[in-house]
């Protein structure tokens, strides 16, 4: 009975603000490209249109109420020493702060009804400013977005996403709506991984103590390849002599896509080998047709979660599988995300692309998603990539070389994690990603680390990288010959896809540590990183990341776009949280 009233009053409601909002409303064939590629962006080729009947669901992101309450907030939280640090916002707080005009509703939801988009197929998204139209014939998406979408498939990868080249809006709306997606975003997560390595015939492995006594890094016969394990990487980031607590609330996320999914039977091998325990496991969360075969495991899935577990056991950890499909992984995977009512603390996404390929405000919009996971106090750690400063030549059209940056990382609100080997010293791994963003200006808490860098590169490699813009990584760990078991083989990986659970998981630890002690946890890192964390980390300064046909950028003193701070050193990491 009650339902049934607020339907009525509803129904009114929406009839009068309809008929508002028609007097006012601007033409709505009066439309404007929005975003345009010249041409299809490189490596997918069109299979035509997606067979009649097809449906997506679009996300339309609708500009807030107060452009910056966002990332103020954002920094409040973040910042040791601000009165607000570490008191993170609730979900409801966040949809204050990103709430849309009413105007601005008012003129989109009119536009929707004008094309005979029924209101029932609208929701509120994203945490309350990202319109979702639910099952869109991708005929009306079309015509309401003056676009031709087709289904598009990657020449090396081979898998298909629908977009389209170009789409435009009402010239009314254009100050409204920051983007729409699925449209021009080419873009899928890429693995930053290696192919891994068999060990090779013949060789026995054995558990090695150096004159100094540290445990366990494990050499092969051959004294030349060594490789890297969790006592190893316990040993080398001060977390093997402590014992989490409050494991309960804390969780570690660890996403996958593209329908990557690890095994259960090759996590328990490799905690059994190199953690000694027998009962490790995880939740799966499937997202988006995201499948689960523990039969079939991929590489990346399997070290994700092999070293998040490694580095931050017996903590609770959760799996997310996005299934392969035309839509948009991120959006969708984080639409889900922020839609729990418990987010994990950490999560460690070890998947990136090129950010050139990435449109300004639809990279804008994401980045800004992922700060509202920071505001409610979720630690995000990114992969920097595996091509050094970009891998072949990094021509562009206008046969102009320019390093690539890789988009989540380029994000100033997530923190990215770079590669190293070796230990004493521990040094830069050639494959560490890293560079500066050319969509995103350099963020406030590198106004120190990164102008000094860049003063003694001087005019080295001007014009090959934006000197503006915000640098990556910001932490680094091993990245080359991990142990990892895939399909009960023991095998060495690398990549800053491995990297990235590693740091996730201590990170993990820390944030357990805070809920221990009845402490919010940690949050967005990187304002505490570059400020009292710096004394936390080991500075690395030898090695650099080739590519693009240079020698790449060099480790050095201080923050550098290879290994950006250091690598972790937990033990002191605790000391910094006060
Ligand atoms: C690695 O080992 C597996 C199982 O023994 C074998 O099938 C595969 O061919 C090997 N790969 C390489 C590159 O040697
Ligand atoms: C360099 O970065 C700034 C933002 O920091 C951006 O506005 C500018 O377009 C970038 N330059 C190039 C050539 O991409």
């Amino acid at each position: 009975m009650r339902y049934h009233c607020i339907v009525v009053l509803s129904v009114i409601a929406t009839g009068l603000l309809a008929s508002f909002a028609k007097s006012l409303s601007p033409p709505w064939d009066d439309m404007h490209i929005k975003h345009s590629w010249n041409a299809v962006p490189n490596d997918w080729v069109s299979l035509g249109r997606p067979p009649s009947g097809t449906t997506i669901d679009l996300y339309i992101a609708l500009k807030p109420h107060r452009e910056n309450a966002l990332i103020d907030a954002l920094y409040e939280v973040s910042e040791p020493g601000h009165p607000r640090y570490r008191a993170h916002l609730t979900k409801e707080q966040v949809a204050d702060l990103v709430a849309p005009r009413p105007e601005t509703l008012e003129l989109v939801n009119s536009w929707l009804e004008h094309h005979g988009i029924s209101s029932s197929s609208v929701s509120m998204t994203h945490g309350g400013d990202t319109l979702k139209l639910k099952g869109i014939s991708v005929i009306q998406a079309n015509t309401l977005l003056g676009a031709s979408y087709q289904v598009y498939r990657h020449v090396e990868r081979g898998e298909t996403i629908v977009r389209t080249v170009g789409y435009s809006l009402p010239r009314g709306l254009h100050w409204h709506v920051l983007t729409v997606a699925p449209t021009t975003s080419f873009v899928s997560p890429r693995t930053q991984w290696q192919t891994p390595r068999n060990h090779s015939s013949g060789e026995t492995v054995g558990l090695v103590k150096s004159a100094s006594g540290e445990p366990a890094m494990m050499l092969s016969s051959r004294a030349e390849v060594n490789y890297v394990t969790p006592p190893f990487l316990r040993w080398l980031y001060d977390t093997a002599t402590y014992a989490p607590i409050a494991m309960g609330e804390n969780v570690l996320g660890v996403a996958g896509f593209l329908g990557d999914n690890p095994s259960p039977a090759d996590l328990l091998t490799f905690m059994r080998e190199y953690r000694d325990v027998d009962d490790a496991t995880y939740e799966v969360v499937k997202i988006n047709g995201g499948g689960y075969d523990p039969t079939h495991p991929h590489e990346e899935a399997n070290s994700n979660i092999q070293y998040a577990e490694a580095m931050a056991y017996p903590t609770p950890h959760i799996f997310y599988s996005t299934g392969k499909g035309p839509y948009d992984w991120y959006v969708t995977w984080l639409e889900y995300v922020l839609d729990q009512k418990d987010i994990p603390r950490t999560i460690s996404i070890s998947y990136g692309y090129e950010e050139r390929y990435v449109p300004r405000e639809y990279a804008f919009y994401v980045c800004d998603v992922f700060a509202k996971l920071g505001v409610l106090g979720v630690s995000v750690l990114v992969s920097s990539g595996n091509g050094g400063i970009g891998k072949g030549t990094c021509m562009n059209k206008d046969g102009m070389v320019r390093f690539i940056p890789n988009f989540p990382g380029t994000c100033p609100y997530v923190t990215v994690v770079g590669g190293t080997t070796e230990y004493q010293p521990e040094v830069a791994a050639v494959l560490s990603g890293g560079g500066f963003s050319d969509h995103f200006k350099r963020p406030p808490y590198q106004r120190q680390a990164v102008p000094t860098f860049l003063e003694d590169l001087g005019s080295r490699y001007q014009g090959l990288y934006n000197a503006s813009g915000r640098g990556t990584p910001d932490i680094a760990a091993q990245s080359i010959n991990l142990a990892i078991f895939l399909n009960g083989q023991e095998k060495m990986a690398s990549g800053t896809s491995i990297a990235t659970p590693v740091v996730a998981g201590i990170i993990s630890l820390l944030n357990g540590w805070l809920i221990s002690v009845g402490q919010d946890p940690l949050g967005f890192l990187n304002p505490w990183l570059y400020g009292r964390g710096l004394a936390a980390l080991n500075d690395i300064t030898e090695g650099s990341n080739p590519g693009c046909g240079t020698d790449g950028f060099s480790a050095v003193a201080g923050w550098d776009p290879v290994t950006g701070l250091g690598t972790p050193n937990f033990r002191k990491m605790l000391g910094q949280l006060f």
